[in-house]
């Protein structure tokens, strides 16, 4: 069976991916426009513009039935944009595994920087497991690769990073950050022993008592979304120390940028919402773009480059489902919607 999936939409854009079973030419059909690939390889994309906002659309590709609805029109002026480059684990292995890019990482990498910066982002967060192993190789590796970065970047270490081992600070320097933009506090928290520090807590708590709109960018998710369900207990271990600014955290509008379990989610808990961001090496292959307007922050998944790479993923991540048993890895499971990663937060609900 023929495969075919959306990749982004936009409030007047849509980008679909096909796989055939067999080589032809993949034919899309939407809204009385015919497209066709060129070539007959049976794997590619097709870049569908000039859509009208807010509008549902009935889509075909190849006999694979597709329905999505564009996104309201941005109102006013576009305030900046940034990226969101979750999980690269950049590593040296020789070997990929259970759909993983290990080999590809580094490549994969450097070309999530310059399409970030070719697509005009000012800045990219890059929220831990920037390493696949946190060896001095791999930092030095990684470090080569980061320090060409066309734009700038934040970084925070992730579980794979063992940043008390010391080279986080040697290559990177500070494990968290904070700074105003786009009128809100950014928070930086180092989440890599999947625990919500006493430190971090201790800033979070300080910004939410002067009343400010936050946006904490961590490794571990802090929430439970329905949808990330394989096992319990994979976000922050300790919260249940934290009850009180947990529920403080709750009341106020804001956001949630977290990696590591890397399947598309967003989710209100109370006001805040949190986005389990996916990750370039492994299916769906995407980071996210971030354009901000004044009726929102209007995101998008920007998948690598590659769809021959971008489709050995998903069916080597199926594979390993099969054979080590472990659902986890399932295509369908980690991108379980397109409308997951493309969407506007408005600041205050989704
Ligand atoms: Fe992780």
């Amino acid at each position: 069976m023929n495969y075919a999936d959306i990749i982004n939409v936009t409030e007047n854009s849509a980008l679909f991916s096909y796989e055939l079973d067999s080589a032809g030419f993949a034919v899309l059909s939407i809204d009385g426009r015919e497209y066709k690939s060129v070539e007959a390889v049976g794997t590619g994309r097709f870049a569908v513009s000039g859509l009208e906002a807010d509008h549902t659309y009935c889509a075909e590709l190849s006999g694979v039935k597709l329905e999505f609805t564009t996104l309201p029109a941005p109102e006013g002026e576009e305030l900046g944009r940034f990226a969101l480059i979750s999980d690269p684990h950049v590593s040296l292995k020789d070997e990929n595994r259970k759909g993983r890019f290990f080999v590809e990482s580094g490549a994969l990498m450097r070309e999530a920087l310059e399409k970030a910066a070719a697509l005009g982002a000012e800045f990219a967060v890059i929220p831990g497991d920037v390493t696949n192993a946190g060896t001095p190789e791999e930092y030095a590796y990684c470090k080569k690769i980061l320090d060409t970065s066309p734009l700038p970047l934040r970084l925070l270490p992730g579980n794979h990073d063992h940043p008390e081992q010391g080279e986080w600070e040697k290559c990177f320097g500070e494990r968290r950050w904070c700074f105003q933009k786009y009128g809100y506090t950014w928070i930086g928290i180092d989440s890599s022993s999947a625990s919500l520090t006493s430190e971090d807590a201790a800033v979070i708590r300080k910004h939410l008592d002067a009343g400010e709109k936050l946006i904490i960018c961590s490794h571990y998710h802090f929430f439970s979304p329905p949808r990330i369900n394989h096992k319990p207990g994979t976000g922050l271990r300790n919260l249940q120390e934290h009850q009180e600014l947990m529920e403080i955290l709750q009341k106020q509008h804001g956001m949630i940028y977290a990696g590591h379990q890397n399947i598309c989610s967003c989710a209100g808990f109370g006001n805040i919402f949190q986005l389990n961001l996916p990750q370039p090496p492994q299916f769906p292959c995407e980071w996210i773009l971030v354009r901000v307007f004044a009726n929102g922050f209007y995101h998008q998944a920007i998948p690598v480059n590659s769809e021959v790479l971008r489709q050995w993923s998903r069916r080597s991540s199926d594979a390993a489902a099969v054979f080590y048993n472990e659902r986890q890895w399932k295509s369908e499971y980690r991108l379980q919607s397109f409308d997951q990663s493309n969407f506007i937060w408005k600041g205050e609900n989704k």
